[in-house]
């Protein structure tokens, strides 16, 4: 039964999903009051644009068209010796990944660079078929990373025709998350494009049991571990504690009341919370920042630190010890002092497009996950892929290929490809799917120590550690290298 119960919600909030699907989260703003980020008025001076999509890019019978959104940001812009960034769009509002890639901002000037965010189809304003969009799956079935990649090249392909000066310059695709993927595949898929790719906590290898799946849960308790004593024993014991106190009527209300919930429990709603509190913990670890920080929630700086003060003491009885949770929980979702209850049914307020991504992590996006509560802090928990195939199909009347994405991108056989950075910070769960060591002289990995989920893409802040710092330098300069290499053969 502790199987099912960490399976049922999750890592993807809102109960839509009854199956294991970490959400690929991309970060927010820092709190401004006590991190600089560039003046807003520059990383907002940009033009939103739109570009008509074919809705089907592989056929020839479907000739429906779509609304594309895009960003153009060029006032570094070169038309001489100049380059363009295109942001390759994850899954969310593009003006939210704009926001929040400051580093393309301030290497804008250095590289002469013309900025572009091209929003990612079936998420922000980019909906194919507006509300009907998310329907069935006779309308969400141009919902695919090849449409999406289609999509990019043909606007690229749109700007260049289009602005004068842009022509014969190098385009390099950034991304980060899910964004990060969809740069290297793009890298990989349309080199003639492209001349190089910064992808940036992506874990292209935690499809298709590349990674063991135990991995990603096992990042996540080793931060837990790192940042304080007692800490991630003190959560591994919670869960046997919950089953019992919610085994009784006055134990569920108890609980209710101990863990100040926006409605009563029941026993049906135990799977829930404990997915709910399993997703904090998860969340904490990808956003276990070096400064404070409002982006799933407001945090301080170095949240899971914070929490871990909670949780100090391994020899507290069971409901002391469920009181602590309590407090630890209340680091994520009560930091502002705004929260008058906790809602199991929420773990985010964010511009991310849940429901997309429910039914991308059911076709092509199938990431393996398990836990086995002694390498991690987490119930036991076993990937069976027949379930997860089953809950698909009953959500979205389809069933995953979890092989496909490795026939179309190469899984770990991409040496033949060139010029693509892969950063990683070690503290982020989803570095264990990631590209983490060299693969050829351009297919590089740089690691960041102190770095949570791609915390390089980032404003650069005061609180900054040397390592991303160092990680930013080096992307810069292997970009340079592309932009010259690229000018050197044109001439
Ligand atoms: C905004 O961008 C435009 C066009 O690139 C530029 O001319 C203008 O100076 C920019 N404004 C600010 C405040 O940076
Ligand atoms: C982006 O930033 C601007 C300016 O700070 C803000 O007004 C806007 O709400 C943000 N949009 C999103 C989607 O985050
Ligand atoms: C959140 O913090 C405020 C201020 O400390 C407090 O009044 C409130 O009860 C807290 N909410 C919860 C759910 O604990
Ligand atoms: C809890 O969150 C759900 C999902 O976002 C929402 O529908 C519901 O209204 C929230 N409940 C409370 C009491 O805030």
């Amino acid at each position: 039964m502790g199987c099912r119960a960490l399976l049922l919600l999750s890592f993807i909030s809102l109960g839509a999903a009854t199956t294991i699907r970490p959400r690929l989260k991309t970060l927010g703003s820092p709190d401004l009051s006590t991190t600089p980020i560039p003046d807003p008025a520059v990383t907002s001076n940009y033009s939103v644009l739109y570009f008509q999509q074919k809705v089907d890019h592989f056929g020839f019978s479907d000739t429906r068209t779509f609304k594309q959104r895009y960003l153009v940001a060029d006032k570094y812009w070169h038309k001489d010796g100049g380059s363009i960034l295109f942001y390759t769009g994850n899954e969310g509002d593009i003006v939210w990944f704009c926001n929040n890639t400051g580093f393309m901002w301030e290497v804008a000037e250095e590289l002469k660079a013309m900025l572009v965010f091209a929003e990612h189809r079936y998420y922000g304003e980019s909906l194919p078929f507006g509300q009907d969009s998310f329907k069935d799956s006779q309308h969400l079935n141009f919902l695919t990373s090849e449409q999406a990649l289609a999509d990019f090249a043909e606007l690229i392909r749109h700007l260049k025709k289009t602005i004068p000066g842009a022509k014969d310059q190098p385009v390099i695709a950034i991304g980060g998350s899910y964004g990060g993927m969809l740069a290297a595949w793009f890298r990989m898929k349309y080199p003639h494009v492209v001349v190089g790719a910064l992808a940036a906590s992506a874990p292209i290898w935690q499809l298709d049991g590349m990674a063991p799946c135990g991995e990603f849960m096992k990042i996540v308790t080793k931060d837990f571990r790192k940042s304080g004593p007692y800490c991630s024993e003190s959560i591994r014991k919670s869960w046997n504690v919950i089953n019992q106190l919610s085994s009784t009527g006055s134990g569920l209300q108890w609980l209710t009341n101990a863990l100040h919930l926006c409605s009563p429990l029941t026993s049906e709603k135990i799977p829930t919370l404990k997915g709910w509190i399993a997703e904090t913990w998860v969340n904490l670890a990808m956003v276990n920042y070096p400064y404070a920080c409002n982006f799933l929630q407001p945090l301080p700086a170095w949240p899971i630190k914070e929490v871990c003060q909670y949780l100090k003491n391994p020899n507290v009885s069971d409901t002391v010890l469920l009181q602590n949770i309590f407090q630890a929980l209340n680091v994520y979702y009560n930091y502002s002092g705004q929260a008058g209850c906790l809602n199991i049914s929420q773990t985010t307020t964010s511009n991310l497009g849940s429901v997309g991504w429910s039914y991308q992590a059911c076709t092509e996006m199938i990431m393996p996950f398990c836990t086995n509560g002694v390498d991690d802090m987490f119930e036991p928990f076993l990937w069976d892929l027949e379930t997860y195939s089953n809950d698909c199909f009953n959500q979205w009347g389809v069933k995953p290929r979890p092989h496909w994405m490795t026939t179309m991108y190469g899984g770990k056989n991409i040496n033949s490809h060139s010029n693509i950075v892969f950063s990683n910070g070690d503290l982020d769960p989803w570095s264990g799917g990631g590209v983490t060591k060299d693969i050829s002289d351009t297919l590089v990995a740089i690691n960041i120590p102190e770095g949570a989920h791609h915390l390089d893409l980032r404003s650069h802040t005061a609180f900054d550690p040397s390592s991303v710092l160092l990680s930013r330098l080096l992307e810069v300069k292997h970009m340079k290298k592309w932009i010259a290499d690229f000018y050197t053969n044109a001439n």
